[in-house]
């Protein structure tokens, strides 16, 4: 049987990716309530999917006995409220990155949710990209050697607009860090299989004069002894953005371009030095020789959907959501300590216990 699932923010994300894609891909998942504070995106949404129960307050959404999970897309300084209330009510709870805005919190809604026997999980929806999927294969399967860098940028034009939460430090924390880098910190964990253990981070408002940083450049160090730099700007132009990852070895690299972003496409290019590569004391070789160059491109698969089918799939086996709460709980971890190296100009070192 279908899991019922309440949207509880449905203007954003979940009406241009998630409920549209539930839809179509997760057919063991039925969207039977929305709820949003703007009475007209409530009444927009549910009237465009069929859907008779829209509400404005999450109390009512909560309280609908036919709803069995949350899908929560509010701005980030709410999802703790509207995370322990869900689980208060026994809904399983599919929520939106970031987790929350401090660790406290985040600590609690894991507590809660583990307390009232619900599952609950996070939306890095681009670890099913399938180029993403593929690039980890690669690099796990040890073909690039010793990782030793890996880089990964999301980056796009959002100028000052009157009423817009993600340029308020009192709901978002903070700007294209928090907003996008979020997505590249966890995939270049994921891909590399290696947690993140020191960063340094400059972060600036280069160009805009909203109150977050609209410039963020951010340098890592792996568990695994790999360095990585992630980068997010909110003022180059989409059309000049390239949205890159890229991981470099002892035997080779990889570039794609795409596959960080909410669509299921991109492509990626691999190169692989020939074996037995040797010095060159004189630098002079030819940069292609025995080289071995492949470029790969994949049919996309619908990453939002494909998380809600997972995470239906879970509930209704008694499995885990496709993104757990620990990873969200982490990558809060990660983005808090940039923060904190941003504002104190000193790389900050992340301890595990
Ligand atoms: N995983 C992804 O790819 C992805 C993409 C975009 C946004 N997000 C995350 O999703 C969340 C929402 O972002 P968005 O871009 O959809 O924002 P948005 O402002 O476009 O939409 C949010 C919707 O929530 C409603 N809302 C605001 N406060 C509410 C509350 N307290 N209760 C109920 N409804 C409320 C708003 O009226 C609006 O319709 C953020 O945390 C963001 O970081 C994730």
């Amino acid at each position: 049987m279908a899991v019922k699932w309440g949207v509880i923010g449905a203007g954003g994300i979940a009406d241009r990716r998630t409920i549209p894609e539930m839809v179509k891909v997760a057919d063991n998942a039925e969207l039977v309530a929305v709820m949003d504070l703007n009475p007209e995106a409530a009444r927009r949404v549910a009237a465009k999917y069929g859907v008779s129960a829209a509400y404005t307050t999450e109390e009512e959404l909560l309280r609908d006995p036919q709803v069995e999970a949350v899908y929560i897309a509010t701005p980030q300084n709410v999802h703790h409220r509207q995370v322990l209330a869900a689980a208060e009510r026994g809904k399983h709870i599919f929520c939106e990155k970031p987790m929350a805005t401090s660790l406290s919190d985040a600590e609690e809604m894991i507590d809660a949710c583990h307390k009232a026997g619900v599952l609950l999980g996070f939306d890095y929806m681009m670890r099913f990209n399938i180029h993403n999927l593929k690039i980890r294969e690669y690099v796990q399967s040890g073909a690039l050697g010793q990782p030793v860098m890996g880089r990964a940028e999301l980056t796009c034009w959002f100028p000052p607009i009157p009423g817009a939460w993600r340029q308020k430090r009192e709901i978002a924390y903070g700007g294209s860090l928090i907003d996008m880098g979020s997505h590249c910190l966890d995939l270049l964990e994921w891909i590399l299989d290696s947690r993140i253990t020191e960063v340094f981070a400059f972060h600036d408002r280069l160009v805009h004069p909203y109150d977050v940083e609209d410039t963020s450049t951010t340098v890592l160090r792996f568990e695994n002894g790999a360095h990585g730099i992630v980068d997010n700007y909110f003022n180059v132009p989409d059309e000049a953005a390239r949205n890159l990852l890229e991981v470099y070895g002892t035997q080779g690299s990889i570039l794609a371009a795409g596959t960080v972003g909410q669509d299921p496409t991109g492509t990626f290019t691999t190169r692989l030095a020939p074996p037995g590569q040797s010095y060159s004391a004189n630098q002079v070789r030819d940069a292609d020789a025995g080289v071995k160059t492949e470029t790969h491109e994949y049919e996309g698969v619908a990453m939002y959907g494909t998380m809600v089918r997972l995470f239906s799939e879970a509930i209704r086996s008694g499995g885990q959501p496709p993104v757990s709460a620990e990873v969200g709980y982490h990558n809060l971890q990660v983005l808090l300590a940039i923060y904190e190296a941003a504002r104190s100009g000193k790389p900050v070192k992340i301890h595990y216990a």
